[in-house]
């Protein structure tokens, strides 16, 4: 296992090596229907190259964000919806997908205000995007729209609080009428709830019931972390990104040797090369649905540049602890 030090060399190089000259980060390089850039993945993977003192490559991401959105300017104001993943150049797929998601462009803002925090940066450049943006979500955040896992339209307690991370961070009005929608009992156990936890958005709820479900039954035996039960997809296995996110929160609770072992479980999963996949094939789930996806797509996507992205974020972490 590399040490830790290497291992955050590593996925910066990974991530820098794949951002397209446009600033997009391939959700997956080489992994064809991952060959495009998703606003959920990119957030997170701008947020952790900033965390990691990559400031270039964390702006190139947030101005071609902000490109795209600005030439939207027209459709945003008069209601219409935008994509959730775009190819490198900035232009919807044209394919059928469940585009319509919240999460990503509200972590988006969220990630913006926190890297001009984080190193006293001038945003001043997002700003018609970052306005065009609060438009948008404080328009549509009640409309069902599909989850993390693009499989599921509801109004999901996760999405919820990615928007009102977005909101808050810009101390937009309607951040507090997105958390009070945030219901964590009417929850199915899915550890994208974990980001309730660490956006700081429970609307004044315990989080505490979630992530003992979670623990109970989305963890496996070697530590890594289900995304739900009857995950099917690549046969279901454990994923890193939620591994850390797992270890992230363990921070947040001071439970440091819980959070470096959610570190240990996701490093084991990293290749010499630095390449970290999008999910184990270790401790399936549904091992019998594992096949069907491989005729597909080939292999699960490696290296998900989300999954080095969040275990940067938990060395981050970890190491201003
Ligand atoms: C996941 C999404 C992710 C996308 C690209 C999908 O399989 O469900 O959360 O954004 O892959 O990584």
């Amino acid at each position: 296992m590399p040490d830790i030090n290497d291992a955050a060399s590593k996925c910066i190089s990974v991530i820098n090596a794949y951002q397209q000259p446009s600033g997009a980060y391939p959700a997956s390089p080489n992994f064809t229907p991952y060959e495009y850039c998703w606003i959920r993945d990119g957030s997170f993977i701008a947020d952790a190259m900033s965390r990691a003192g990559q400031i270039e490559s964390t702006e190139r991401f947030f101005n071609w964000c902000a490109e795209l959105i600005v030439k939207r300017r027209d459709r945003i104001l008069q209601g219409g919806l935008l994509d959730t993943r775009y190819t490198y150049d900035g232009q919807e797929t044209n394919e059928d997908w469940g585009n319509f998601q919240l999460d990503g462009y509200g972590t988006l803002l969220w990630a913006i205000k926190q890297h001009a925090i984080r190193h006293d940066r001038s945003i001043d450049q997002y700003q018609e995007a970052a306005g065009l943006i609060q438009h948008y979500l404080a328009s549509h955040w009640h409309e069902p729209c599909f989850d993390w896992w693009e499989e599921r339209r509801a109004v999901h307690a996760a999405s919820l609080a990615c928007i009102y991370a977005g909101l808050a961070a810009y101390g937009h009005p309607e951040a507090a009428a997105v958390q009070a929608e945030i219901n964590l009992s009417e929850e199915r156990t899915d550890s994208s709830l974990l980001i309730c936890a660490l956006f700081d958005a429970t609307n004044g709820q315990t989080i505490i019931p979630v992530i003992s479900a979670i623990e109970e039954k989305l963890v496996s035996e070697d530590g890594g972390v289900y995304r739900y039960k009857d995950d099917s997809y690549f046969g279901g296995g454990e994923w890193p990104v939620l591994t850390c996110m797992l270890g992230w929160y363990y921070l947040k609770t001071n439970r440091y040797d819980a959070a470096r072992d959610k570190l240990n479980w996701s490093l084991s999963l990293m290749q010499p090369n630095g390449w970290i996949a999008e999910q184990s094939s270790k401790h399936l789930l549904h091992p019998d649905s594992y096949q069907e996806w491989e005729n597909k797509w080939g292999r699960p996507a490696n290296p998900l540049l989300w999954s080095e992205a969040m275990v940067l974020t938990l060395i981050s972490l970890l190491s201003s602890t």
